[in-house]
């Protein structure tokens, strides 16, 4: 994290776009014609640190390349950037992108923690998981339709509750740490931005640290009292350094992202998707008239506006890639939510549309080896949650002023104040 801050502390002071797109503020409300102007610039922009595409095909070409890097190939550049890389983060404070997070590794090591944790990911554990989906979501459905409030906060109500009740029924969390890890986890996403303040990073870490001491809580109670959850199975895979095991600091680096990455993005899909069928009411007429519709309202929100915007690759050495050369070295921003807009791939790229043929080529969940672990999750969640708060309250509206959240890597609404309106 000290490493990002300082790239883009010092890329802001030069004046570079894509350091003002991370750093300033009055973009974050809609960062998407500042994508256009750095389309504009070329296919790879270069800035004096880092460089960044906006450019589908490039984006999704470094992504499958077998010797481009994740951050953590950071820590083999040349100093000054290697030895603030290698500076290292506390264990304890490892955050959701710090070492040794899926997110943060290569290779060998990355194949082995990834598929430990994927069993619980699979099409076929998701498909079992949808009943549970459906009975949370039907569970707070009930629950604002008997507040029968006129005003009611769709994110705290709705959009967050779900995808933490699932996680934390896969994970094994007891609901009453439900509400704690949500604010931690809240907390904790701000480390993925760069150029965060010192009060707001305290925080994160703060937030990091507890949640560190939960989950080796929770390891401890889980091994003494195993249930039927990726954790207990998790923490019985014992000893290191074998082909099927993980080492403590792993089997943390892998709950705390997996909790993170369940808490943190769902909530934002869903969100983004109601205020832009709010702003789309006819196809959200059309998705109530045509419930097939409603996988296209969550593949477009994925593509028009993702809850995760960029992701940051290292390219080892020299490399041409798309017929475009980059030396041995550089960090490249990879602006996903850029790439969803790219004219090349999607006719009427800033058009918001259910219907369109191949919203699915979206990059909202990355691509190659790191391509997100939850995305069948996300998807049904996001799409019964959607489908089914539209068709219990036809009328939902938008009522007062959305509240964008201050992350910028991660976008979506802090509050999102709706008027649920007649019960079908
Ligand atoms: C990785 C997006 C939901 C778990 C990723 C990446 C993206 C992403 C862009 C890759 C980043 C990169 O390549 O640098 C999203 C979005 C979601 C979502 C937009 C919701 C709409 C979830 C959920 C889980 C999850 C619900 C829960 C398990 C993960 C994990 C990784 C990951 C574990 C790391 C995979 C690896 O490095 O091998 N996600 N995610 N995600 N995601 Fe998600």
């Amino acid at each position: 994290h000290a490493l990002t801050r300082a790239f883009f502390e010092h890329a802001a002071r030069s004046g570079e776009l894509f350091a003002r797109i991370d750093c300033d503020p009055a973009l974050r409300a809609d960062p998407y014609p500042a994508y256009e102007e750095l389309r504009s610039l070329g296919r790879l922009v270069p800035g004096r640190i880092v460089s960044a595409t906006t450019d589908h095909a490039l984006t999704t070409a470094l992504l499958r390349h077998p010797d481009v890097r994740v951050g953590a190939g950071l820590r083999e550049l040349p100093d000054p950037l290697g030895a603030l890389a290698r500076w290292g983060t506390d264990p304890w404070a490892a955050g959701p992108i710090d070492p040794p997070s899926l997110l943060a590794t290569d290779g060998v090591d990355h194949v082995r923690m990834r598929r430990l944790v994927n069993r619980a990911f699979t099409a076929r554990q998701v498909r079992a998981q949808e009943d549970l989906v459906t009975a949370t979501a039907e569970r707070l459905l009930d629950r604002i339709e008997r507040a029968g409030a006129e005003r009611t906060d769709l994110v705290d109500a709705y959009a967050a509750q779900l995808p933490v009740a699932v996680i934390g029924a896969i994970l094994g969390v007891p609901e009453r740490d439900h509400r704690q890890l949500l604010a931690w986890g809240n907390s904790a996403a701000s480390l993925l931005d760069p150029g965060l303040r010192w009060g707001r990073y305290r925080r994160a870490s703060s937030a990091v640290r507890a949640m560190h001491r939960w989950v080796t809580e929770h390891v401890e109670e889980k091994r003494r009292h195993p249930g039927d959850d990726l954790l207990s199975q998790l923490a019985l895979l014992d000893g290191d350094g074998d082909e099927t095991q993980l080492t403590d600091l792993e089997l943390r680096a892998v709950a705390l992202l997996v909790l993170a990455a369940g808490f943190e993005t769902t909530v934002n899909l869903i969100s983004n998707a109601v205020v832009l069928l709010e702003g789309h009411r006819a196809q959200r007429e059309r998705a109530l008239a045509e419930p097939d519709l409603w996988a296209g309202v969550v593949e477009e929100t994925l593509r028009f506006d993702p809850p995760v915007q960029n992701s940051l690759r290292v390219v080892p050495h020299d490399l041409e890639v798309e017929g475009v050369e980059i030396a041995g070295g550089t960090p490249v921003l990879l602006f996903l939510a850029a790439a969803n807009r790219d004219p090349a791939v999607f006719d009427d790229p800033q058009v918001f549309d259910i219907a369109r043929p191949n919203a699915n080529a979206h990059l909202a969940f990355s691509s190659g080896a790191h391509y997100c672990l939850g995305a069948a999750l996300a998807r049904a969640e996001a799409r019964i949650a959607l489908q089914m708060l539209h068709e219990r309250f036809p009328d939902l509206r938008v009522d007062g002023s959305p509240q964008r959240r201050e992350t910028r890597v991660l976008r979506g609404f802090e509050r999102l104040p709706v008027a649920p309106g007649r019960v079908a």
